[in-house]
């Protein structure tokens, strides 16, 4: 989950890789580095330890003036964060930079170690560099010696590779980590996803799985896993899908809270057609709802919560059984899928490893599969037999919020969709659904109006070492998400729980400090929850909870705050209900002065297992 970019370009690029490096800086922090080719020093390399900010200040102090080069920035999978395990690795003979994981790292290194070649770094990225050096050594050419190179490699990653005394070449390849090309006007570009790119070019080529590409000032040759030259075909990418700046927000996590009521509604157009008041799908589905006998829903983190939600919706409104696990158990557990089954992948990136490995086996076992996904040129996205895009646009703080909400929208749809096919909800029903979605923009706007309140209690939320979230039903996956919110953004630790657990163990934790947050809209199941609040309140606890006008009325126990949310049907609660967890944790986040929009030890884009 680092990110890589490579310019053959016209004029000094250390700038630019920097530059784009700033747009890459979501997939990890831990580190970064340039290595260019230099009229005097030759294969020169420039790294830091930390954010980019450090490498541009080594670089202000030791400018490099190449015309070509390679830059990374790293998220610490083998070795420590140091300058001395930082990209771009390097031998006297060729550079690389390496997004992924070398699982046979260490048979090579004793294998190359015998052999002479000196090691200076802790990772594994290494064996790359000196594997390459070596075949250069035995009289390959660059291209060849890659070739070699990449047969003799297990794991994944995307990589780019720079070599001494030529200055018209880099080399990059791709297994199981996303790599894009792009044209310029004499200049050619490589990046880990085209937002990099974005400064240089729109037009851009993706690379497909076993890639790999020799590029010159004047274009590209794409060879396959085989090593035949093939073509890919390059499109333009959309400028929106660029716009990746902060505007007036303090953080990129707040502006992301705040575009939510446009990229809802931007998304639920593409679904639904308000004034017939149905659900709009694509017409040629490759699966029929009413056929299936088992839904499985596999994704991580965020994601998992957002399909725990649709788990929910798909049985209550199409009553259609759902198996939903995170990508990283699902995957090794090989679960026998039944025979009519769809499996239904979330991801903001569609480059997570763990659920695009989940969607490769559920392929392998016959099922249908279909992905949510926001980057529609991703991994996930082209392996599936279908996609449903979420319109969230790039979302840049590493806490998801905006793409949660878009793929809580697009799940509810597909849920009525699925309820009229298998012809448990009628027209009357699609219809009142789809009223309700159509309303669900201005109430997500309306919930936005609470955020002075809670940056209120934000204030005290700093100063407590444990948050404890509950919810039932549908509330549940976000007293899930809330948790995971706070503690991944502010540090403070924090559980979810289904309220109706508290008894059966994490009732010992209530004391007179803990704040417990409920969530609880005034549903069929909130007295259900009341009664928990009051176990609570009985032991002394503090509580914050999040309802609305009925259920703050009939709550019948005190609180810390009550933060009221506007009436709405079931359908939507959870959705709207996302937000003033997402405001809690970032306000807290900003009150503890931690770094909200690229937290430590995180990184946006998971492409490692
Ligand atoms: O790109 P994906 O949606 O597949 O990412 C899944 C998780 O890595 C992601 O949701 C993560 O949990 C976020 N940091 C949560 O805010």
């Amino acid at each position: 989950m680092c990110g890589i970019i490579g310019i053959v370009g016209r004029e000094p690029v250390a700038g630019h890789l920097v530059d784009a490096l700033k747009r890459l800086e979501y997939r990890g922090y831990d580190s970064a580095g340039v290595a260019t080719l230099e009229a005097e020093t030759g294969l020169t390399r420039r790294r830091a330890e930390g954010k980019l900010r450090n490498l541009e200040i080594k670089l202000a102090a030791a400018p490099l003036s190449g015309l070509i080069g390679i830059g990374h920035t790293r998220w610490a999978t083998h070795g420590a964060p140091t300058e001395a395990n930082a990209h771009p690795h390097a031998t006297s003979r060729v550079a690389v930079v390496h997004n992924g994981i070398i699982e046979n790292f260490r048979e090579l290194r004793a294998e190359l170690e015998a052999k002479g070649q000196h090691f200076a770094s802790e990772t594994d990225t290494e064996v790359v560099a000196q594997l390459v050096d070596w075949y250069l050594q035995q009289g390959e050419t660059p291209a060849t010696a890659v070739a070699t190179t990449l047969k003799r490699l297990t794991g994944a990653f995307a990589l780019a590779f720079l070599f001494t005394d030529h200055d018209d070449l880099v080399i990059d390849a791709r297994r199981g980590s996303p790599l894009a090309v792009g044209w310029g006007d004499g200049e050619m570009y490589l990046g880990s996803d085209a937002i990099a790119l974005a400064p240089f070019t729109d037009r851009v080529a993706y690379l497909e799985e076993g890639d790999w590409v020799e590029i010159t000032r004047t274009g590209a040759t794409v060879h396959d896993e085989t090593d035949a030259v093939v073509e890919r075909p390059i499109v333009t990418v959309s400028a929106t899908a660029f716009q990746v700046d902060r505007g007036n927000y303090r953080h990129f996590m707040a502006k992301e809270i705040h575009e939510q009521p446009e990229v809802i509604g931007h998304t639920l157009a593409r679904y639904l057609d308000l004034s017939a008041s149905t659900v709009r799908l694509p017409p040629a589905l490759p699966f029929d709802w009413a056929k299936l006998d088992r839904l499985s829903i596999v994704a991580c983190g965020t994601a998992y919560y957002a399909g725990l939600v649709g788990k929910y919706w798909f049985e209550r409104y199409a009553r259609l059984p759902v198996e939903i696990d995170v990508a990283s158990e699902f995957r090794y557990r090989e679960p026998p899928l039944p025979k009519n089954g769809l499996a239904l992948f979330v991801s903001q990136s569609g480059e997570t490893a763990d659920t695009l490995a989940s969607l490769r086996f559920c392929k392998a076992q016959g099922q249908h599969t279909a992905a949510i996904v926001n980057v529609t040129t991703s991994t996930i996205a082209r392996e599936s037999d279908v996609i449903f895009p979420t319109l969230a646009g790039p979302e840049i703080g590493v806490a998801s919020t905006k793409a949660f909400t878009c793929q809580l929208s697009v799940l509810a749809s597909l849920a009525i969709a699925a309820g009229r096919a298998r012809g448990v909800l009628s027209a009357e029903d699609e219809k009142r659904l789809v009223g309700a979605l159509g309303e669900l923009p201005g109430l997500v706007l309306r919930a936005l109006r609470v955020e002075p309140k809670i940056e209120r209690l934000a204030r005290e939320t700093a100063k407590v070492a444990d948050v404890l979230y509950l919810g039932r039903g549908s509330s549940y996956p976000i007293a899930l998400e809330g948790a995971l919110k706070l503690k991944e953004i502010s540090y403070i630790h924090a559980e979810g729980y289904a309220a109706g657990e508290l008894k059966h163990g994490p009732i010992a934790l209530i004391d007179e400090v803990m704040p417990v947050v409920v969530i609880a809209p005034h549903d069929p199941l909130f007295e259900k929850t009341v009664s928990n609040m009051q176990e609570v309140a009985a032991r002394g606890g503090r509580i914050v909870l999040v309802t609305d006008e009925k259920g703050a009325g009939a709550a019948s126990v005190a609180t810390l705050e009550t933060i009221v949310m506007p009436d709405m049907p079931d359908l939507l609660a959870p959705i709207v209900y996302a937000l003033p967890v997402q405001m809690l944790a970032y306000h807290t986040a900003v009150f503890m002065g931690t770094d909200v929009d690229q937290p430590r030890n995180l990184a946006k884009s998971v492409t490692v297992e």
